[in-house]
Formats: C-alpha cells, sequence, structure tokens
C-alpha cells in the first residue's frame, strides 16, 4: 500500500512532519512481520540493517533511504522490558521489514530518526502485547514517538490478487469490501474512538474475541501492534484521550488499510 500514492500515504507524512515539529527524540515502532517463538521478545540492535524486499514494490522507492538504529534506546527497551519480566534479547543481526521501513520513508523522507524496533511474541497474547506498550509508555514523556503498524482488516486467504499480478494494481478495487470486513473495521473504529485510558486496552484487546475477527484477520500478526498502541496509550493518565480515524486505505479488494495510531 504505501508502495504506491495513497491517504495512508499521505497521512504518514503529515505524521510525520507533526513528529519533526514536535522535536521527537526517536521513533520505537512495532509492525506486523516480526514476531519471537517460544516466550520470547526481541529488540532490534543491528548497527548496519539491510532491508528485506517488498514483493510488488520497485526497490528505487526505498533501496537508498538510510536507516537509523538507535541502539542506546534499544537497550533501554530491553532494561525496561526485562525489569517488567519480559524475556526480551537483543537481535544483532535483524534485518528491517517493510513494515516498519515503508512507514520511515512516507513519514521522514528527508532522513529517519533514531528507530528502535520492538519484535511481537508468536503467541500473539493481546494482553502480552498490551503490556509491552505499557512497559514503553514512559518513553512518551522524554519526547519518543510510538507507533504500531499493522492493518484493521488484513486477510490474505482473501485477498483478491488477480489486479496485482496482472496490472500491478493494488487498489483495483473491482467489487467492494464485503459485509465481514467492513463490520470489523467498524468495531475497530467504534473501539478507538470511543474509548479512553484502561478502557481502550480492555476494547482493544475484546476485538480478538469479535465474532468476525477470525474472517478479518486469518492471523494475528496485523492486529498486535494495535494492541501495543493501546498499551502505550491506555493509562489512567490517557483517560479523556480518544483516539481518531486518520487515513483509511483498501488494496485487493478485502485487505484494508494501514490504521495505526501515532501518539506523542
Ligand atoms: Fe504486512
Amino acid at each position: 500500500m504505501l508502495g504506491e500514492e495513497c491517504d495512508s500515504a499521505a497521512y504518514w507524512k503529515k505524521c510525520g512532519d507533526e513528529a519533526l515539529a514536535h522535536g521527537i527524540k526517536g521513533v520505537i515502532i512495532m509492525g506486523a512481520h516480526w514476531d519471537a517463538v517460544g516466550d520470547k521478545i526481541r529488540v532490534a540492535t543491528n548497527p548496519k540493517p539491510d532491508k528485506s524486499p517488498v514483493a510488488y514494490v520497485h526497490p528505487s522507492k526505498y533501496a537508498d533511504y538510510k536507516l537509523n538504529p538507535d541502539l542506546p534506546t534499544a537497550k533501554r527497551c530491553i532494561a525496561a522490558l526485562q525489569a517488567e519480566g519480559f524475556n526480551v534479547e537483543p537481535d544483532a543481526s535483524f534485518n528491517w521489514i517493510h513494515d516498519t521501513y515503508l512507514i520511515l520513508i512516507r513519514m521522514f523522507p528527508g532522513g529517519c530518526p533514531p528507530t528502535t524496533i520492538i519484535s511481537m511474541n508468536a503467541r500473539f497474547d493481546p494482553h502480552y502485547h498490551v503490556k509491552v506498550g505499557a512497559t514503553l509508555r514512559p518513553f512518551r514523556q522524554e519526547n519518543y514517538l510510538l507507533i504500531g503498524s499493522g492493518g484493521a482488516v488484513h486477510n490474505l486467504y482473501r485477498n483478491k490478487w488477480g489486479p496485482m499480478l496482472t496490472y500491478r494494481d493494488n487498489f483495483a478495487q473491482e467489487t467492494p469490501p464485503e459485509a465481514w470486513a467492513l463490520e470489523f473495521r467498524q468495531a475497530v473504529e467504534d473501539v478507538i474512538t470511543t474509548n479512553s485510558g484502561p478502557k481502550l486496552r480492555r476494547g482493544m484487546t475484546r476485538l480478538m474475541k469479535h465474532p468476525l475477527y477470525r474472517d478479518a484477520h486469518a492471523t494475528d500478526d496485523h492486529f498486535m501492534s494495535a494492541m501495543f498502541v493501546a498499551g502505550a496509550a491506555g493509562d489512567v493518565e490517557d483517560e479523556g484521550t480518544y483516539g481518531k480515524m486518520y487515513a483509511e486505505d483498501w488494496e485487493l479488494v478485502r485487505q484494508t488499510s494501514l490504521r495505526s495510531n501515532e501518539i506523542w
């Protein structure tokens, strides 16, 4: 999606401009493509990461962008997570994936701020990932920007791949999204826009019990960073601050959007 021009791409740019105007110290991001097995979680500490290639996106759109891994902050994140009981380890060989670097390219085309990537855990326990966000929440007070990137509806098994394979057109949208996709997308928006503080955390985790959750997410990976964000933005101190819907795109007919909250 971010390989092409779309509302989400424009939104991320605006978000990046605002982040720079706020003088952010760095970015701490959880994406949708990196998970650790067992009971572990990882933090990226590769000083010179490569970029893993993106299918259907021309390398000229990302190959030359210089990544900026924030090793001191990675170390601090590891310490904070360890102090909360997480089985966390550094990963000095991890190469960055498009779930994070395409966001950074869109947000900060002029240069990548110091960035720390946090993995998911492959058991995809919503409460675990809320706790990861809650644990790293204090970094917001130091002016770090915490980001989750994923999708409100993301089911690769139900994508319509034809227009992409034939014409490289991911936004063809020959038929509209079906009811199950629209229903779940609405449930996500409702939780984010009408709950704050601990209620936001409860609402987000509860979405995984929604009757249409498994239709909307055949696998859990693209929903976990929303838990991370809810943890980071759902403290008692956050009561009264509600999320907003900033941008929405659907691609491959049945896969939506990059829906993320940004937090300062
Ligand atoms: Fe993805």
